[in-house]
This record gives structure tokens, C-alpha cells and sequence, in this order.
């Protein structure tokens, strides 16, 4: 029979679940309401937003033009420049940034007479965001420790280290190790959000116990598939799935203790109905270990 055990940390972390609260608390009104990109990675929240009459908007400029209504911006927050674009619309601004990304924000902005190093994806929403709260172009991006190694900037200079907060702790620590060796005066804070660290650190003891690991989250989510690789090192049998109808459960047949884990933009019911299906799987398992009654596919 199949062992399930779900991760205590999977799912939306407190930034999340605090910026789709904030969407779900203001539909009703009269007036519109938009997102700046979809408010979570999560493609069945967004559909549903959408049902509801939340539009998502890529491109601000487009909001110049549309009905007055209220902006919501998500966790991973926004450049500087853009909250004065925005807020020259004539719109509503709700500010859902999670108070951690915020707090990098705050970072940059006081230590701009330092070069800052913001460890992370460059493409990724947040570390646009963090950049647009920098001094001008005073600062660099290094997502590797490829790039750490290749780091050449005077020696001269101060530097901040800061860290996307989906970052992988381990990988930081490393960074920061191989920068300071190049004896930059440095300071270094560690930005990465706790809840990020418990759910890879949880998912890293879950892989390494189990016969099969199943990752949940959209396929956009850079968290997801950080927990993806980690679950991945430890077990080789590891699936990143979006929802339920992804799983193939004739894979499970010869696995007897499951992990399932989920990024941060994962809403619990959808953890819960993977674990439905799952459970559903072991009972039939049972049955047929137990020879009890015949199971028709
Ligand atoms: Fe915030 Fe941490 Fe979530 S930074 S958005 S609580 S992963």
C-alpha cells in the first residue's frame, strides 16, 4: 500500500496567499479591477479570478487607456519608476508586494552609495522589480556560481549582497563565499524568505526518504522548480505536475512511500485533490494487493 506523506510548508506561502486574498477581498465593487500579470503562477487561480471579472494586464501602458478602476500589484513587487506611472493612470493602486520583497526594496534604496549584487534571475518579475529600486545602474545580477566566479569589478568598490527570496540557500551561501574571497568590502544580507527555505529544506528530507516525489505548481513558478531540482537530486523517481489530471498513476505502481510537496503559488485545494486521487490509487492498490474484489481499469 502506498505511504503518502505531504510536506507541512507546501503551498501558498504568506506573500501569496495575502496578495490573492487581496483580489478575491475587492471583487464585488463597481469598478474594475486589474492585475499586473497574473497574481500568482497558478493557472486555475487565474481562471477563476477571470470568471470573476479580473482582468490581467501584461503592459501598463495599456491601463492609460482603460476604464478607472483599482490596480493590484503582486508579490514580487515593481520597480520604483513604475508605481509613479501607475499612480499617474488616475487609478485605484493596491500594493500587494509581499512585505519580504518590500524589504529588499528598502535595502537597495539605503545602501545606494554601494554597488549592489542581487543573486537571482534576472528575468524573473522580482529581481526586475528589486533593480528598478537601485541607484541608477549601480548594481549586477548573477544567478550562478559560474557568474560569481567571473565577478570583475574594481576592488575599490563597496558591495551589498542581496538575494531573490526564492533563492536557494545553500547556493547563496557558496556565492557569497566566492565573492568575498576577491576581498571586496562587503556587506551581505541574507534576503532569502524564510518560508522558502523551510519548504526547500522540508522537501529535501521528504525526497530523501522517499520512493517517489510529486512537485506541484504552474510551470512559470521559479520556487516550484527550485523544489523540483532539490526533490530531484535526492529521488530520481520526482514529477512536477500543475493539477491533478497531470498524474500518470500507473507510475506509482512499484512505489510505496510518496512525497508530494508545492510551490508557493499552489492553493491548498489543489494539494488536497492530488492527495484525493492518490489516496484513491492506494486503496485501489490495496484492494488489489489483498485480492479483495477485482479492479476494472
Ligand atoms: Fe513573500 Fe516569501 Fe512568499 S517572500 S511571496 S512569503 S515566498
Amino acid at each position: 500500500m502506498l505511504n503518502i506523506k505531504v510536506a507541512k510548508t507546501a503551498g501558498f506561502c504568506f506573500g501569496v496567499q495575502r496578495a490573492v486574498d487581496l483580489v478575491y477581498n475587492n471583487i464585488g465593487s463597481k469598478e474594475p479591477i486589474y492585475t499586473l500579470g497574473p497574481i500568482t503562477h497558478n493557472e486555475q487561480v487565474v481562471e477563476d479570478l477571470a470568471k470573476k471579472g479580473v482582468k490581467v494586464v501584461e503592459n501598463p501602458e495599456e491601463l492609460k487607456d482603460l476604464p478607472k478602476g483599482t490596480i493590484i500589484i503582486r508579490a514580487h513587487g515593481i520597480p520604483k519608476k513604475l508605481y509613479d506611472e501607475l499612480s499617474s493612470y488616475g487609478h485605484n493602486i493596491i500594493d500587494a508586494t509581499c512585505p519580504f520583497v518590500k524589504k529588499i526594496h528598502k535595502i537597495v534604496e539605503k545602501e545606494k552609495k554601494r554597488h549592489i549584487i542581487i543573486v537571482g534571475n534576472p528575468d524573473h518579475p522580482e529581481i526586475k522589480g528589486i533593480m528598478g529600486w537601485c541607484n541608477d545602474e549601480n548594481y549586477t545580477v548573477i544567478q550562478d556560481i559560474e557568474e560569481a566566479k567571473n565577478l570583475n569589478l574594481p576592488t575599490d568598490l563597496q558591495l551589498c549582497i542581496v538575494a531573490q527570496t526564492t533563492y536557494n540557500y545553500i547556493r547563496f551561501q557558496e556565492l557569497v563565499e566566492i565573492i568575498s574571497k576577491k576581498g571586496y568590502d562587503i556587506f551581505v544580507f541574507n534576503t532569502i524568505c524564510s518560508a522558502t527555505q523551510q519548504r526547500q529544506q522540508e522537501a529535501y528530507e521528504l525526497a530523501k526518504v522517499s520512493d517517489a516525489m510529486i512537485v506541484i505548481g504552474g510551470k512559470d513558478s521559479s520556487n516550484t522548480r527550485k523544489l523540483y531540482e532539490i526533490c530531484k537530486s535526492e529521488c530520481k523517481n520526482t514529477y512536477y505536475i500543475q493539477k491533478p489530471a497531470d498524474l500518470d498513476l500507473s507510475q506509482f505502481k512499484s512505489y510505496r512511500n510518496v512525497g508530494i510537496t508545492a510551490g508557493a503559488s499552489t492553493p491548498h485545494y489543489i494539494i488536497k485533490e492530488v492527495l484525493t486521487v492518490m489516496s484513491e490509487k492506494s486503496f485501489e492498490q490495496l484492494l488489489e494487493e489483498e485480492n479483495l474484489v477485482e479492479i476494472n481499469a
